[in-house]
């Protein structure tokens, strides 16, 4: 309750402050190998508030996530998808959530450890997997996005340790960030630039979902699944969390790449200023789809 009460606060003085930007980002760690675009001291929070449970036991239903399973949830930040997993896998079931952010780690063992059979740890995926055994399911989602050039490599090293005849499940945004109607010619040539300089200098995909079945057709995978269905709907009264979200987006990720704010009538601010609000305007309708595509392993001949 503490927490999400906190939440609250935070959601209100960054919806309310265009200011806060420098303050929150953080500086992409050096020692990570492959830094996350949207590192910042909230990012735990972030994720946390936007995680909606019922959604959760939807994907992990069309998933096949059934008690007993061993299961791997892969950037699993702070938690709250993995004990959700978890419950889902009751009784009997396994769930090793593995995040290279020691922070959300903490955070996860924090707030969901110490149920039997639910472990968190920390691990970088651009690294190879060694020892954790195999799994019956490997869930995948929204990370594949942050590894634009590496996707089919780390695809390819979790198929090593999901057993035969076990599940691989890759869930990803498509077109991410870029539909809106109507957003002015500006703002609208404003997004497409930063998310080409984020392809470029950041190795963020904002058109992952649509990749994801070509990994698993390309890896033998057998009795291949997709889905589509929206991530984000949002069109009337804005609500408090899809704020809090696009503003983080808008002030982490896009600020990254400031260099396209050069040429924006009043820079950074103008730009912000300009797109919240777009973003605040009940009129405004934006949409982002969700792919989930899922594949067993083959059996051995
Ligand atoms: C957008 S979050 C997704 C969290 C969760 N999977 C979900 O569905 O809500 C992406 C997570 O991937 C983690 N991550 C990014 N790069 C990573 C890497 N190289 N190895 C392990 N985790 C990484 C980040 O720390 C972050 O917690």
């Amino acid at each position: 309750m503490t927490c999400l009460r906190a939440s609250k606060d935070i959601i209100d003085s960054s919806i309310h402050s265009a200011g806060l930007a420098d303050n929150h980002l953080k500086t992409l760690d050096k020692y990570q190998s492959h830094p996350y675009l949207m590192e910042n001291l909230e990012e735990s929070i972030r994720l946390e508030l936007k995680t909606d449970p019922e959604v959760v036991r939807t994907q992990a239903k069309w998933c096949g996530l059934k008690p007993g399973l061993r299961v791997l949830d892969v950037g699993c930040g702070p938690g709250k998808t993995s004990a959700i997993l978890h419950e889902v896998i009751q009784p009997d079931g396994e769930l090793l959530g593995l995040d290279f952010s020691e922070e959300r780690i903490e955070y996860a063992k924090k707030h969901y450890d110490g149920k039997a059979g639910i472990r968190f740890q920390v691990h970088d995926f651009t690294a190879p997997l060694v020892g954790l055994g195999q799994f019956d399911l490997i869930w995948v989602r929204f990370f594949l996005e942050y590894f634009r050039l590496e996707s089919f490599e780390i695809v390819k090293n979790l198929t090593d340790c999901l057993r035969p005849g076990g599940y691989l499940c890759l869930m990803d945004l498509d077109h991410n960030c870029l539909s809106h109607y109507k957003l002015p010619n500006k703002l609208e040539k404003a997004l497409y630039d930063i998310m080409g300089l984020l392809e470029e200098k950041y190795d963020f995909d904002p058109y992952a979902g649509r990749k994801l079945y070509s990994y698993l057709y390309d890896l033998g995978y057998e009795e291949i699944q997709l889905d589509l269905v929206a991530h984000h709907l949002i069109y009337g009264k804005m609500g408090d969390v899809d704020a809090y979200n696009w503003v983080k987006k808008v002030e982490v990720a896009f600020m990254r790449v400031r260099e396209v704010f050069e040429h924006y009538p009043g820079g950074y601010t103008g730009f912000h200023s300009d797109f919240m609000r777009f973003f605040k305007d009940p009129k405004r309708f934006t949409y982002t789809p969700l792919i989930l595509c899922k594949g067993m392993k083959p059996l051995p001949a």
